[in-house]
Parts: structure tokens; sequence; C-alpha cells
């Protein structure tokens, strides 16, 4: 509720007095009726003091179980399911409260069971209305507006990739929690329901991941897209094939010299440098894929074959030279096989050494890829 407050504090608040202004209508139109029908005399002045209940437990329940979470973008089947809550809610809590108070004998219940009904009713048609009256209202962007979410590692070539795309980046949800508060002028936030607060009340257009492997996008933001009928975009690459520079003296005697540059050449922080030597010919190693680790590969001296599978296309990339690299992007499963015994397999990573983000076992690898491809298309 507070971040729904924060990021669309004027239109929400307008909701709440679409929503008492619904109340009091559904409870002229159930008071008409009653009275119409029932041969019990009933005076509005004594259905006052328990409408004016139903009026504060209405904005309570608002506040407390968060019921306009999300909407001004939400589709008609969480519309419905959350002004249910809220109107089961509200009964409830004011049932609660005239129980508590033994005010039960004071009022028609007939009137205010029938008001909460056409509370429902009025309550999903005018939601409807004013959300599409508030989106026209409101000033369209000229460009595509999107919240980008990346990793530390790839954030600024994100950021670089979609203002190619002539689309402004609003926000940055960060998958990891860095305690960065903006990157090049754009707001950071780690928290999953303050990125929905955002997409919602901000109107953005997309969402874009990039150079983060799309299973590792948490659930709950797909499901608020989905709810939101947001389309998640990935700008994301599974492996892709790097230059790295390389001096190569006229004198062949001299050799030749290759180097990698941070955050020049790599565009993750290298949390972790390891090396694999004294290999034989025909060696395999590898045969997993890591959940979160982005690496950089590369052979400085030999031959080494890198089989990638993503799940559904495999491919081979042979390092035979120092000069070319290999960045692979979490989800792959890998398997490397040494061409020339003596070669040798330098891999930078983005991660620390976490056993807990390898998948060592094949199915398991296909159930967690198909997993992740099911929310992500949902
Ligand atoms: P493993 O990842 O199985 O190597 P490969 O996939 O190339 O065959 O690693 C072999 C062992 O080394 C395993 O017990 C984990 C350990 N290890 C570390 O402790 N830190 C590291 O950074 C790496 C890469 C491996």
């Amino acid at each position: 509720m507070i971040l729904e407050l924060r990021y669309g504090k004027l239109r929400y608040i307008s909701f709440i007095i679409v929503d008492q202004i619904c109340l009091y209508i559904a409870n002229l139109v159930s008071y008409i009726i009653y009275v119409r029908h029932s041969q019990v005399p009933y005076n509005f002045s004594e259905h006052i003091p328990v409408f004016l209940i139903m009026l504060a437990v209405d904005v309570e329940v608002t506040l407390i179980f968060n019921t306009l979470q999300r909407v001004m973008r939400r589709r008609i089947r969480y519309e419905l399911r959350e002004t249910l809550i809220h109107i089961v809610c509200s009964f409830l809590l004011l049932s609660f409260i005239l129980f508590t108070t033994k005010q039960g004998a004071d009022y028609s219940r007939v009137v205010v069971s029938f008001a909460y009904a056409y509370d429902f009713i009025l309550l999903v048609l005018v939601h409807i209305f004013w959300r599409s009256f508030l989106r026209k209202l409101g000033k369209k962007n000229e460009r595509p507006t999107a919240l980008l979410m990346s990793s530390d590692a790839f954030v600024e070539e994100g950021l670089q990739e979609l203002e190619k795309s002539q689309v402004d980046v609003k926000c940055i949800l960060l998958l990891l929690n860095l305690e960065i508060k903006e990157i090049s002028g754009v707001p950071v936030v780690s928290d999953i329901d303050e990125a929905a607060a955002i997409i919602c009340w901000e109107r953005l257009d997309h969402v874009n991941i990039y150079g983060i492997d799309r299973r590792t996008v948490p659930e709950a933001l797909t499901i608020a897209c989905a709810e939101m009928k947001i389309r998640i975009e990935m700008v994301d690459f599974k492996y892709r094939i790097l230059n790295v520079k390389t001096i190569r003296n006229k004198d062949a005697k001299y050799g030749s010299l290759t180097f990698l540059e941070g955050k020049r050449d790599i565009p993750f922080s290298i949390r972790r440098v390891y090396w694999i030597t004294e290999t034989e010919a025909n060696l395999q190693r590898g045969f997993h894929a890591h959940k979160q680790n982005c690496q950089l590969l590369f052979c400085p001296h030999g031959v080494i074959d890198i089989n990638l599978d993503d799940g559904e296309e495999k491919t081979t990339v042979t390092l035979d030279e120092p000069g070319k690299g290999l960045m692979l992007m979490p989800g792959l499963w890998r398997d490397m096989v040494w061409k020339q015994s003596g070669s040798v397999l330098c891999v930078l990573a983005s991660e620390y050494y976490d056993e807990g983000e390898y998948i060592r076992n094949y199915d398991e690898f296909l159930a967690y890829y198909k997993k992740r491809v099911n929310w992500i298309q949902r």
C-alpha cells in the first residue's frame, strides 16, 4: 500500500474516493429497493450509523489488505478477485464491529447485504471506467518507457542497448540487492513489489531484461507483469565470442601478448579467476550449467572445444587462439573437450564459487529450463 501510494498517490486516492461514492450509491439503491418491497418500516436515518461505519470499514480494508494494488493496470480476472476480497473482508469486519459494539439489532441486515452485492458490481464497472479515464488524461511519453532488469555486470551495457533502440529507461531492477541507489541517473530498485508498483503507476510500456538468463527472472515479477499485461522482452544473449586484444611482435621470437581490462573489455565484475592446466588430449570436463554465474572463457595455449546446449539447441565453439574469448550467460549446459594435450583453459567468473548455483544433472537442467520458459511465456 505504501508503495502504491508512493508512486501513484493522487490516482490511488482518487480510487478510494470513487470506492466511497460507489458504496454510497449501492446503499441508496439497496435502501430504496428494500423500502419499496418490504412491509417493515425502515427510515434512512436509522441506516445512517451503519452506513458511516461501512464507509470507514471500506477505507480500512483498502489500506490494510491493499485491495487497490496495481488497480491502474490490472486485468479483469484480477479485478474481480481483488474486489471480491474487498467486499468479503468489508462484510466480515463490519459484522465484527457491529457484533462487538452490540449494535446488531439496529439496522437492516438485508439492506447491508444487498448494498455490498451492488457495491461489488459497481466497483468492478467503475474501476474499469475510471482507469481508462485516468489513462486518457495522462500524458503519453514520446518514446516508449521501460524498466530494465539486469545484473551489476551488464546494466551499463543494457542501458546503452535500450538507448540505441530509443527506449527511455525509467528504473533499473537489479537481480542482486547491491545497495546501489542509481546508475547513470536512473533510479535502482531491488525489490519486486517496488518494481511492480513503478510499472503500474508510472505506466511503463515494457520490462526489458538484459544480460540475465531469462530463467533467472523472479517468478513474482513474471506474475505481476502477466497480471498487468506487460511484455517482458529479452535483450539478452546466450553466448558471445569476444576478440581479446592481442599484440604480435614483428619478430616472432618475442611471441604475442594478449590482454583484457576489467570493465572495459568484460561487462561484469570479475569475482573469480581460475585456470585448468596439465591436461591430456581428449580430456572432457564441465557437464554443468550455472544459475547466476557469467563467465569469460579463453584458451591462452592449445585448442579446446566448448560444447554448449541451451535445452533446445546445441553448438560448439572452438577456442584455438589466445585472442578468442567466449562469454557465457547463465543457463547454458556446457562441456569442454581438450583437443590437444597441455591446452590451458582460463575462466573469468562474475560470481564467487558457490556449489548451490551449479546444476550438475542434465535432466534437472532441462526441467529448470522448461519451468523458467513456462513462467516467462505465461
Ligand atoms: P568442477 O566445477 O567440477 O570442474 P569442471 O566442471 O571443470 O570439471 O570443479 C572441480 C572441483 O573444484 C570441485 O570440487 C569444486 C572445486 N572448485 C572450487 O573449489 N572453486 C572453483 O572456483 C572451481 C571452479 C572449482
